[in-house]
């Protein structure tokens, strides 16, 4: 029919992962170090400790992970289970280019992520891939102060240009960066998270807005030559870009909190505009002049904004938040900018729960982008506790992945969006990115690993996998 009534055929159901989460091995493998591998363990409103350098003393819960570079052969076992038809999973820059400014890529990365990928497409699992997933050589990070600095796009596409030379024929959708709009989410309570995806230390910066504005400018710039690379290497490849959303509801009908709202979403927005449109928003560089900020900009920066649109729009999608006038209202050290939603059940990490948040953002997107959509994350961190050798039910994971896909049906059936595909967020318990934690377990496989590192790191499923594996195998017909 020209209209859809399910799921599409070929909808890719899948899960995500991302290697400084997992892999572990942090000094294997000729591996550098990474802006992931300072970061030290935190907790529930208790920020991560980032360190100059690795303090052989401490304990960072990215130097073992989940020891998914010594295990992965059983994991993706485990995980062909399931019937999955794509892992998002990330490469680590530094396992290729360990300092960054390498002429040459380490031959032992590039020969490990080939084993992988192999295996996942002997299994008919698609890998997508995302280029930079919150870690960074810390050498560059350290050197020329990251995203800070325009040197920092030729670094990256020298290492752009050798995975999709390396992988052409075996991986064609890729993701060049995570979140790239958190960059921008520089209040205290998120100074970290805007370190994981740009390394830039701003709680070290005093004129944050200008290098917040000119990052992000940098790391748009860096996309769009990479997706005109991508496109010369091979004309098959697609690349998308990750935004992390999280709509923002008005908190009352004020008109001027509508209005607030609104400008709030826009902030994230004018980053998927520029990307997908091939233009930096007139607006927006007069907004920025107009608070003192000047950016850094060429001539023929603009040719390349147009000429490296996305071919596709990817977002994460965990949470709504609602915007207030009074921004004292809003709850301290909270990792999302916005105020309790009255109406919505939380976490115990006080990530509000609203499937429909979901279907909103699948609309804003479409009706905005008119791009494929690929929902690059989505699930539910909590705390469990495996008991004997039972299998350990999570009831209410398998309440939220279902009240979201019903959503997500919703969106495809009732609204028409066009979206191919939901990558889970996790196939395993993993290292937890804002607290470092592995108690804020996310997987349809528990991973037994404690905070302080010690357990057996054995696998089990838990009863959502089995539920995951049914609703592949009926492709969404029942939710
Ligand atoms: C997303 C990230 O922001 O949220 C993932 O892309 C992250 O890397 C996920 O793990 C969940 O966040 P957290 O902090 O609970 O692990």
């Amino acid at each position: 029919s020209d209209y859809q009534t399910s799921f599409p055929q070929d909808f890719l159901w899948g899960c995500a992962i991302a290697a400084h989460q997992c892999e572990g091995a942090w000094n294997e493998g000729g591996k550098g170090v990474s802006t992931a591998d300072i970061a030290r363990l935190g907790g529930i409103g208790k920020v991560r400790q980032l360190d100059d350098k690795v303090d052989p003393d401490v304990r960072y819960p990215s130097h073992t992970g989940i020891d998914f570079y010594h295990r992965w052969p059983q994991d993706i076992e485990m995980l062909a289970h399931l019937g999955i038809k794509c892992l998002r999973l990330s490469i680590d820059w530094t396992r290729i280019y360990p300092t960054g400014m390498e002429s040459k890529p380490n031959a032992e990365g590039l020969r490990y992520y080939h084993a992988l990928i192999d295996t996942l497409l002997a299994h008919k699992i698609e890998p997508i891939i995302t280029i930079s997933h919150f870690e960074i050589p810390l050498v560059l990070a350290q050197s020329i102060g990251a995203w800070k600095n325009r040197a920092m796009i030729d670094y990256y596409l020298r290492y752009c240009k050798t995975l999709f030379n390396e992988f052409h024929g075996k991986v064609t959708r890729w993701l060049t960066f995570n979140e790239i709009n958190h960059n921008e989410n520089t209040t205290e309570a998120a100074m970290a998270s805007a370190y994981r995806v740009s390394g830039i230390r701003y709680d070290q910066e005093y004129n944050i807005p200008q290098i917040a504005a000119q990052s992000s400018y940098y790391m748009m710039l860096a996309t769009a030559e990479a997706v005109s690379l991508a496109h010369a290497i091979d004309p098959q490849n697609q690349v998308g870009c990750v935004l992390a959303l999280h709509p923002s509801y008005a908190f009352d009908c004020q008109p001027e909190t509508a209005l607030k709202s609104l400008q709030c979403l826009e902030n994230d927005l004018y980053i998927a505009d520029t990307l997908c449109h091939g233009k930096f928003p007139d607006s927006k560089r007069r907004q920025l002049a107009k608070r003192g900020i000047q950016l850094d900009t060429k001539l023929e920066d603009d040719a390349k904004f147009q000429a490296g649109t996305l071919d596709f729009i990817a977002f994460n999608y965990y949470s709504s938040t609602v915007c207030m006038l009074d921004e004292s209202q809003y709850p301290q050290g909270n990792h999302f900018k916005g105020g309790k939603n009255p109406r919505l059940p939380e976490t115990e990490w006080g990530w509000q729960i609203d499937p429909t948040g979901l279907r909103y953002a699948l609309n804003l997107m479409d009706r905005r982008y008119q791009l494929p959509i690929l929902i690059s994350e989505n699930g539910i961190g909590m705390e469990e506790q495996l008991s004997g050798s039972e299998l350990l039910d999570d009831a209410p994971r398998i309440a939220y992945l279902k009240a979201h896909l019903q959503a997500l049906k919703q969106a495809l059936t009732e609204d028409q969006v066009h979206c191919i595909g939901y990558c889970l967020w996790s196939c395993f318990d993993l290292i937890s990115a804002t607290t470092g934690e592995m108690r804020k377990r996310y997987g349809l496989i528990y991973v037994d690993q404690n905070d302080d590192g010690s357990g057996t790191l054995q696998r089990s499923y838990k009863k959502s996998a089995a539920w995951y594996a049914q609703v592949i195998l009926e492709n969404g017909e029942l939710l």
